[in-house]
């Protein structure tokens, strides 16, 4: 018989064995901007995290940076009365990200600050890219997302992040940087990206539900594995730098199966909005420690093969007493 109990016999022992370090290196924060000032105000159904205007988030990066998180993601959740059919404001020089993006490297020149990239939050109808007679059309929207990330990068994103899942995304984005010499803005590509129920808290927050119908003709189908697999492969040829899988949680076998296949790519994977609030309601409900449950997610996140995880629990894990 093999004791192999005697590996866990006690927490030094288990410590000295553990294959998989979680480390603050790993995560990513994602903050949602709004406009204004002094803005700081709790999203409802997604606990512990804020809407902020520009210089509140600056406040609160202050603390994030200081407990050794050095990458936020961010979101622009815009005014309705911003919103068209285009998306139009996704694209203007100076609007609420660029002029965020702008502040914030300003101010912490050494964070890595990424931008979402993707109509949804812009356009009055929710869908991530131009519709017409019910059809979200493809083509027709990659000129906008490029242009989208054009002004993230000028205004000194380091990471463009298009979450759209338009065919041709990345290689539309990789071509207008190249064309306007940003050639040290990379692209963080939601290449794996499904249509999926764990959305719903982000949405609330971003204010991007799709007033009619949903995301599945372009996010990918759950029951599908090669496609998701050739969604990465595509995107690699695009030009993209980093790739993800999102969600996170659910999908923790096309982690696996992406890394494998790509191994010298970066893969990303994010912790969606509600597979968060799925350990959140565990918690408030006394069915689970939170912090250990955190642990045990994004340890088996990052144990299925990600190199980098996008959580809203980054800051608590740094903030965490070991
Ligand atoms: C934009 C986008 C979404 C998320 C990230 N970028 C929502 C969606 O596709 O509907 C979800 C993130 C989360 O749930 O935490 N397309």
């Amino acid at each position: 018989m093999k004791r192999l109990r005697s590996f866990r016999k006690d927490e030094a022992t288990r410590d000295k064995y553990a294959e998989i370090k979680l480390s603050k290196d790993d995560l990513i924060q994602p903050y949602f901007i709004v406009d204004g000032s002094n803005v700081r105000e709790e999203i409802p159904g997604l606990s512990g995290i804020y809407h902020f205007s520009t210089d509140t988030a600056i406040d609160d990066i202050s603390r994030l940076a200081a407990s050794g998180i050095n990458a936020i993601i961010i979101f622009g959740a815009v005014d309705a009365s911003l919103k068209d059919g285009t998306g139009s404001n996704a694209c203007a020089e100076g609007n609420l990200v660029a002029r965020a993006v702008g502040e914030i490297k300003n101010r912490f020149p050494g964070l890595t600050v990424m931008t979402d990239v993707c109509l949804c939050g812009y356009t009055n109808h929710g869908h991530c890219g131009l519709v017409k007679d019910g059809e979200i059309l493809n083509d027709e929207t990659l000129p906008l997302l490029a242009q989208m990330a054009l002004t993230h990068a000028k205004s000194g994103a380091d990471f463009v992040a298009p979450s759209a899942m338009m065919d041709g995304q990345v290689g539309a984005i990789r071509d207008i940087l190249n064309k306007n010499g940003l050639k040290k803005t990379r692209i963080l590509s939601y290449s794996t990206k499904y249509a999926s129920n764990f959305y719903g808290p982000f949405r609330n927050a971003a204010g991007s539900a799709p007033s009619f119908g949903d995301r599945k003709t372009y996010q990918c189908d759950y029951r599908t594995v090669k496609q998701g697999i050739e969604e990465a492969r595509q995107d690699i040829r695009e030009g993209a730098d980093w790739l993800m899988v999102k969600p996170a949680h659910t999908y923790l076998d096309m982690i696996c199966r992406i890394k494998k296949k790509f191994p010298r790519k970066t893969l990303a994977a994010y912790h969606v909005s509600g597979e968060y609030m799925a350990v959140r309601k565990l918690a408030e409900a006394s069915l689970a420690d939170e912090k250990s449950a955190m642990l045990e997610v994004l340890t088996g996140i990052k144990r299925a093969g990600a190199d980098k995880i996008i959580t809203y629990f980054a800051k608590d894990f740094a903030l965490m007493k070991s």
